[in-house]
């Protein structure tokens, strides 16, 4: 899917959308008086209103400024999203944004609601009648909006489509290798640099975790390092992003049970998409930083070879871990990519993760749960990014007791803790692999959905990218 934004002051498309800040006052729209009474009736508990032309499609979309920004630009996504569902079914293809009276941030969010709401999956649907009808073509029809912000915003929406078409992508067509060969066609695109080490590289680092996890696979586990270096950088040591890039968990021979909590896993290398998707939206947008992306991968199954309850393992960086379920498997391929990321001596390191049920059922899919060792500075920003985008964050607690239940009678650590605080716990295991400041992004939560929340679509929805694009751009 690509979608074509550009400024034109003349309309382009059938389709025009209006963005107005008082229920009853129209400005300069150019309406009859029944529409006008048409569109206010609409309106009396609707912010969407349309009027239909037959050759021409109105809408108008009351946003209410009062509203904090980030629930008012939410506000705007929303009704984008409204709109990309009409433009659907009267499979119209294209729009354009007026903003005569509004500011530019509302119709860019509005364009945003219209543009991540169009996102289909249909790379495997045969029938001719799901012919994908989107808006192509979102044209900003007025003169107060920058070019900047116009490539920003294609360069996130296109970040966005790219990390969900890889959650949505079943592990059959994208195993680990796979995966890694496509951070390599999107390093190209983009102009980012991609090393991928295979197995046999993996094994001469010592990456004990991430080869345990992939004994019970019949493919092999990748390892790849994303890098975008800019001759501006703002920052001289590097970020480090790392995305958990498992691709299929079965939970291996602590095995899940199908129904609900296996379905679905094909979504668990949804932090490696989105890191990876992040440093193409950083390089095509020629951001003024130094980044790097570390996304550890494999499937995680039972098998004859497979790891066992019960295996002791040496990780990467020299620790002992006793491990007690093969289901807690991210948190060892992600602790020898944190210890690895070390080398680079990182100014701040992210990692983000689908890494515990437990998140989700603490806070469900209406945020992501951080926690870690970062300045307090460093969180009150990712935090502001959370609301300004609405993937939200909220922190919870690194309180040393939490480590207690990861004491293991014959090795340095065990890879589960007590079940009550589990996404502690999880981040507890972590926290024993860094030395550097650093945050954890548990997203099990937000990363796939059975049903649509607005213009975050069913299946992947790549949460994380807007939050950490609008955090490195703050940076930059
Ligand atoms: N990938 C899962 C976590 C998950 C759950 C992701 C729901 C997306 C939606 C992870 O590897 C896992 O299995 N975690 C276990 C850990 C437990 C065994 C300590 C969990 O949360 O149950
Ligand atoms: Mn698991
Ligand atoms: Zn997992």
């Amino acid at each position: 899917m690509e979608i074509q934004f550009s400024i034109n002051s003349e309309w382009q498309s059938l389709a025009k959308a209006f963005i107005i800040f008082a229920r009853t006052d129209f400005g300069g729209i150019p309406l009859s008086d029944a529409e006008r009474a048409y569109i206010l009736k609409q309106l009396e508990d609707n912010n969407l209103a349309n009027v239909n032309r037959y050759n021409e499609l109105l809408f108008v979309v009351y946003a209410d400024r009062l509203k904090d920004q980030g629930v008012f630009r939410e506000q705007c996504r929303r009704a984008g999203n409204e709109i990309a569902g009409v433009l659907k079914k009267e499979k119209i293809g294209g729009i354009d944004v007026y903003f005569g009276d509004a500011d530019s941030d509302s119709s860019i969010a509005l364009a945003e609601g219209i543009a991540l709401g169009s996102y289909q999956f249909v790379k495997y649907k045969t029938s001719a009648e799901t012919i994908l009808w989107y808006p192509e073509k979102i044209n900003f029809a007025g003169n107060f909006i920058s070019k900047t912000a116009i490539d920003r915003l294609s360069a996130m929406v296109e970040a966005v489509f790219i990390a969900r078409d890889l959650v949505n992508e079943p592990a059959t067509y994208l195993n680990a290798v796979m995966l890694a060969n496509s951070f390599a066609s999107m390093g190209k695109e983009a102009g980012f640099e991609t090393e991928i080490f295979d197995k046999r590289k993996i094994e001469d680092l010592k990456m004990g975790g991430l080869l345990a996890v992939n004994r019970g696979s019949i493919d092999p586990p990748t390892f790849s390092v994303l890098k975008y270096e800019s001759p501006n950088a703002k920052n001289i040591k590097p970020v480090v992003l790392v995305g958990k890039g498992v691709v299929y968990d079965t939970g291996g021979l602590s095995l899940k049970s199908t129904k609900d909590s296996m379905d679905y896993m094909k979504c668990d290398m949804a932090g490696g998409a989105v890191v990876a998707s992040v440093i193409y939206f950083a390089a095509k947008c020629n951001l003024p930083l130094n980044l790097i992306c570390l996304i550890p991968s494999t499937d995680n199954r039972p098998d004859g070879n497979a790891y066992t309850p019960g295996d002791v393992i040496y990780m990467h960086s020299g620790a002992t871990v006793e491990v007690l379920n093969t289901d807690a498997e991210g948190r060892l391929l992600l602790a020898d990519a944190l210890s690895f990321a070390r080398k680079y001596q990182p100014g701040l390191v992210i990692d983000i993760a689908t890494l515990t049920g437990s998140a989700a059922m603490a806070i469900g899919q209406h945020g992501i749960v951080a926690m870690g060792t970062a300045d307090e500075s460093v969180f009150r920003s990712l935090k502001r990014s959370g609301d300004n985008v609405y993937e939200r964050i909220v922190e919870f607690p690194l309180w040393e007791e939490y480590g207690e239940s990861l004491k293991s009678d014959i090795a340095d650590m065990k890879n589960i803790g007590s079940r009550e605080g589990g996404a502690i716990t999880a981040g507890k295991f972590l926290e024993h692999f860094v030395s550097y400041p650093w945050i954890h992004l548990d997203i099990a939560g937000p990363a796939f959905l059975n049903t649509a929340d607005h213009y975050r679509t069913k299946g992947g929805t790549a949460a994380g990218v807007r939050l950490l694009i609008d955090f490195l751009m703050n940076m930059a």
